[in-house]
């Protein structure tokens, strides 16, 4: 039997490796908690600058403390020239989340501080980076269309301000509200790959821009961030309720993974899909997409009649891609919109981590032939 300091945890299974008071995932529950709230309080009742406080500062705000916060982010919104135009000049031709990482690469580069290793200037980064980050995907957004760039305004909330950005329209309470919930839902989630990646950088020392830099690289990926655009295609190729059935039944008989069901901590219903399932239900018969969600529903039914008892039910990826492609965005959009939020819980994690920080060293455990080997000329080889 292999010794215990021997044994691999492959990607880090079931490995502790901090302690967190952010927020945790609580998979045989269904329950998804910010600060020792259920994400459905918070989705109900608060709005995602008021989340974003409460992850990265332990408690909601007072009013004063919201307005302060409120205009610490308004003073650094917008965006410099020399920002625009480097999202003009690569976004007709990148994939958006590449843009995306170069922008805050490069955002942290122009930032003077970007060297400190002081906690408040830590801070002052993470504010400023999720200040623009509305006015930042939001350009991706248009540029990557050809369209000019959109000045964030300080009257709108970040849900608004995104949606302004990126259509140029001041949106309506209904599109703000889901904008805003689809933001408050996805702030943080446990110690997920990007938030890891995040506190590896931060725990070097490194800066904020730098720890960002890397979560958002690791978001990029299809196993993470990019779940969400596949699920939307695959409600497109079933196209109707009556499909869904035969569809599904064939890919599942050719042990194909559907998209946007199942989840490596949930198994229960994500109570995340089941808090968009309402708004998607709502935007798609408001934007006259109805048939992609009544597709869904039926969906849903069959692979949890299927598939239920193994404890597969919708993930947040089921109904998040739907409710943003009603919203008019590119499914290319969906993963910097997911950045757009998680913002939060990388600063939040990542302050918090360097308040007691250890530098992250894991082992490898080597299989490499022993050796010592002799050394041979490379005439000789
Ligand atoms: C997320 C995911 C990787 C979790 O995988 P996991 O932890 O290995 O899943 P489980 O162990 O709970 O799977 C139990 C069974 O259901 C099957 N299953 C899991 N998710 C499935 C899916 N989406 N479609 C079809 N079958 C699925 C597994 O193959 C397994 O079958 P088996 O008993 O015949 O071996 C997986 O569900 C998946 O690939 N889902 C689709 C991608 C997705 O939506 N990702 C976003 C997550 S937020």
């Amino acid at each position: 039997m292999m010794q215990a300091d021997t044994e691999v945890h492959k990607g880090l299974e079931g490995v502790i490796v901090t302690e967190s008071s952010v927020g945790f995932v609580d998979g045989q529950a269904g329950r998804l908690v910010y600060r020792g709230y259920n994400i459905e309080t918070l989705a109900d009742n608060s709005n995602y600058e008021e989340v974003a406080y409460l992850l990265l500062y332990g408690h909601l705000p007072n009013a004063k403390e919201f307005e302060n916060f409120r205009a610490r982010l308004r003073t650094t919104m917008d965006l410099n020239a020399d920002v625009v135009a480097l999202i003009k000049s690569i976004a007709p031709k990148a994939h958006p989340m590449s843009v995306l990482r170069t922008v805050v690469s490069f955002i942290g580069a122009q930032d003077q501080k970007s060297n400190s290793t002081d906690l408040r200037d830590q801070e002052e980064m993470s504010l400023k980076l999720m200040s623009k980050l509305p006015a930042i995907v939001g350009t991706i957004s248009r540029a990557s269309k050809g369209q000019d760039a959109i000045k964030p305004d300080p009257e709108l909330s970040y849900a608004a301000n995104f949606l302004y950005c990126s259509t140029g329209k001041r949106p309506d309470k209904e599109h703000e509200k889901i904008m805003d919930t689809c933001l408050i839902l996805h702030a943080d989630h446990g110690s997920n790959a990007s938030t890891f990646s995040a506190l590896v950088t931060i725990s070097t020392l490194a800066d904020m821009y730098s720890a960002v830099t890397s979560a958002i690289s690791t978001l990029k990926g299809p196993l993470h961030g990019g779940a969400n655009e596949l699920a939307l295609e695959t409600i497109k190729k079933v196209a109707k309720p009556e499909n869904a059935e035969h569809v599904l039944s064939e890919m599942l008989a050719k042990k194909e993974k559907i998209m946007g069901f199942g989840h490596r901590v949930y198994k229960v219903y994500d109570p995340r899909a089941r808090i968009l399932k309402k708004y998607a239900e709502s935007v798609t018969r408001r934007n006259g997409k109805e048939d992609l969600f009544r597709t869904a529903e039926q969906m849903e039914k069959v692979m949890i009649s299927k598939l239920g008892e193994k404890g597969i039910f919708p993930n947040v990826d089921f109904y998040s891609g739907m409710v943003y492609d009603s919203l008019g965005f590119d499914s290319r959009m969906f993963t910097p919109i997911f950045a757009l939020a998680r913002i939060a819980g990388w600063t939040a994690r990542s302050l918090e981590y360097i308040r007691d920080n250890k530098l992250f060293r894991p082992k490898a455990k080597y299989i490499g032939e022993a050796g010592p080997k002799e050394y041979v000329g490379i005439q000789k080889r």
